[in-house]
C-alpha cells in the first residue's frame, strides 16, 4: 500500500508564497529597470530621428534641385531664419540652427499667451520668435517654409507650409506628426489631398486670411476657390483644426507681421 504523502505544514506553505511574491519582485524590478535604461538610452536617437523626419518634410516642400545626398547634406542649402513674430523681421542674435519653437513656447520668460478669442488653434502659448526656413534660387527666395501646428480632433498636428516667393501663394504643405485617425484623419498625409493646396492664395484682396477648408468639394466656379481646398467627408474635424492653424498661424498674432514685411520687399 503506498505510504499517503505528506501535507506541507503551515510555515512550508507561507514560505512557499512568500519565495513566489519574492521572485516576481525580483523579476519585476528586473524588467522595469531594463525598460527604464532602454528609455533612457535610445531617447538620443529618438531625438535624432525626429529632427531628421522634420527636416525629410522640410526637403519634401523646398523645391530643391535633384541632386545625390542623404538628408543631412540636402539640408545644408536650406537656410534657417529667427523672426520676432510681433515686427516680423528677423533677428540674429540667436543661432537659428539650435532654436526650438515648440520648446520655447513652454518657457516663460521667451512666450506669449495665445489671447483666448484666438487661440483657434488651441495653443495656449506661443514662442515670441519663430523659425523660418528660406529656399534660394540663383540668391532670390524661391520659397519661404513655415512650420505650423494647431490642434485636430485628438492631437496637436505639426507640419509645414511652403510658400512661393510673393508670401501669399502655396507652393506644398505636409503634415509630419499628428495622431489623428488612420482611414479618417490621417488624410491631411495623403498626396492627392496636399495636392489640391498647390497654387491656393492665403490672403484675400484686404489681406485677410481667406485660406480654409471647406466641408465637402471647392466648385470650381466658386469665386472664392482660390482660398478653399476640399474636405474629406467623415472627417470633417480634422479639416477644421487645419483651417484653425491657418487661420491663427498666418493671422496678425502668427507670421502675419513677417509675410507682411516680406510681402512689402523690404526681406534681407
Ligand atoms: C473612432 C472614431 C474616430 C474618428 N476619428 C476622426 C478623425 O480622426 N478625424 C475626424 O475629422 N473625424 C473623426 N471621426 C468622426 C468625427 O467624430 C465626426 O463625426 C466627423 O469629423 C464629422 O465629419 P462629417 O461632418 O464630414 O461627417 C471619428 C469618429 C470615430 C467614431
Amino acid at each position: 500500500m503506498p505510504e499517503p504523502k505528506p501535507t506541507p505544514s503551515a510555515a512550508a506553505r507561507r514560505e512557499s508564497v512568500a519565495r513566489t511574491l519574492w521572485v516576481a519582485l525580483v523579476v519585476s524590478l528586473v524588467c522595469s529597470s531594463l525598460v527604464a535604461s532602454a528609455a533612457v538610452l535610445l531617447k538620443p536617437k529618438q531625438v535624432e530621428n525626429a529632427q531628421l523626419e522634420m527636416r525629410r518634410n522640410i526637403l519634401e516642400v523646398a523645391d530643391l534641385p535633384e541632386g545625390a545626398g542623404g538628408i543631412e547634406e540636402r539640408f545644408e542649402s536650406i537656410e534657417p531664419r529667427v523672426v520676432d513674430l510681433e515686427t516680423g523681421a528677423y533677428v540674429d542674435d540667436v543661432d537659428a540652427s539650435q532654436f526650438n519653437p515648440i520648446e520655447a513656447a513652454r518657457d516663460p520668460n521667451h512666450s506669449v499667451a495665445v489671447p483666448p478669442e484666438i487661440d483657434v488653434a488651441r495653443l495656449g502659448r506661443r514662442a515670441d520668435r519663430a523659425l523660418v526656413y528660406l529656399v534660394r534660387r540663383h540668391g532670390e527666395i524661391h520659397r519661404i517654409i513655415l512650420p505650423v501646428w494647431g490642434y485636430g480632433l485628438w492631437s496637436t498636428m505639426y507640419g509645414f507650409v511652403a510658400l512661393e516667393s510673393d508670401g501669399n501663394t502655396i507652393a506644398d504643405i505636409t503634415f509630419y506628426s499628428h495622431g489623428e485617425t488612420p482611414g479618417l484623419g490621417d488624410f491631411i498625409d495623403e498626396p492627392d489631398w496636399r495636392a489640391l493646396w498647390r497654387g491656393k492664395q492665403v490672403f484675400d484682396e484686404s489681406g485677410d486670411v481667406a485660406i480654409r477648408v471647406k466641408k465637402g468639394r471647392v466648385s470650381a466656379d466658386d469665386p472664392r476657390a482660390r482660398f478653399l481646398v476640399d474636405g474629406v467627408s467623415g472627417a470633417t474635424l480634422t479639416g477644421n483644426g487645419v483651417t484653425n492653424l491657418m487661420q491663427y498661424w498666418f493671422g496678425e498674432h502668427g507670421y502675419g507681421p513677417y509675410l507682411r514685411e516680406l510681402r512689402g520687399g523690404t526681406e534681407s
